[in-house]
């Protein structure tokens, strides 16, 4: 009795360890230390901190705390993949500073894709709010999770996980909202980071990681657009 006791005790702990440790690992921003810090955008910083000085709490208004800045579609015609994605920052929404939060509206052209990108500040939970959309992540162990989204799904990508988002309709633009939990999530996009670097990769590093040979490294460059 003894032993089953302490055996569960133990196993207890070593779940609540683990739980902890997980919880620990994937921490979004740091919590606010205070109700708010709303960005000081007016002046270059004279130091670099970790988020954004704040302005005198005294001075907060209302407008601090608002942007109408995902109201209108993203130009996706500019774009060589179809997409256009807005978000929430501190510069348009400068309530946002220390909020560990962002919002972002996706624009896809018919046929457009969001292409393999991630973030390496943030986990993403995404809904469709119009449109027929493939998403898919592939995790660490090189393992793809992928679905097809419909009007009114949602969909979680991982903290840093690498993902897309593919409209599949050929005729109508896809919106998408997205939920972020950084005030400034970063997004790495696989081919423009491996591609399009600055300054470039040495072509001998992008023809052996890709195992392919150097007409092909300039050939995508160049698509690219680099
Ligand atoms: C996204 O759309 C906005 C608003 O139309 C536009 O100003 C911006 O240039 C677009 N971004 C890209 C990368 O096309």
């Amino acid at each position: 009795m003894k032993i089953a006791v302490s055996s569960t005790c133990s196993l207890f702990l070593t779940r609540t360890l683990f739980l902890i440790f997980l919880i620990a690992s994937a921490k979004p921003d740091p919590d606010p230390l205070q109700d708010y810090c709303v960005a000081d955008i007016s002046s270059t910083p004279p130091f670099f901190i970790n988020g954004s000085p704040c302005i005198d709490p005294k001075l907060a208004i209302s407008a601090h705390f608002v942007t109408s800045g995902l109201s209108k579609p993203g130009n996706t015609a500019d774009n060589p993949f179809g997409f256009n994605v807005t978000l929430t920052s501190i510069r348009n929404m400068p309530g946002v500073n220390t909020q560990g939060l962002a919002m972002a509206r996706v624009d896809i052209a018919p046929l457009g894709l969001v292409p393999l990108h991630w973030h390496p500040r943030a986990s993403e939970v995404a809904i469709v709010i119009q449109g027929n959309v493939l998403v898919g992540f592939v995790d660490t162990s090189n393992r793809l999770f992928m679905q097809q989204l419909r009007t009114g799904d949602s969909f979680v990508f991982p903290k840093a996980m690498m993902h897309f988002l593919f409209n599949l309709d050929s005729l109508n633009v896809a919106l998408v909202i997205s939920g972020l939990n950084s005030q400034n999530p970063g997004a790495e996009l696989v081919a423009l980071a491996s591609f399009s670097s600055n300054p470039a990769l040495p072509v001998e590093v992008l023809q052996r990681s890709f195992r392919i040979n150097e007409q092909d490294v300039l050939r995508i460059r160049k698509n690219l657009g680099g």
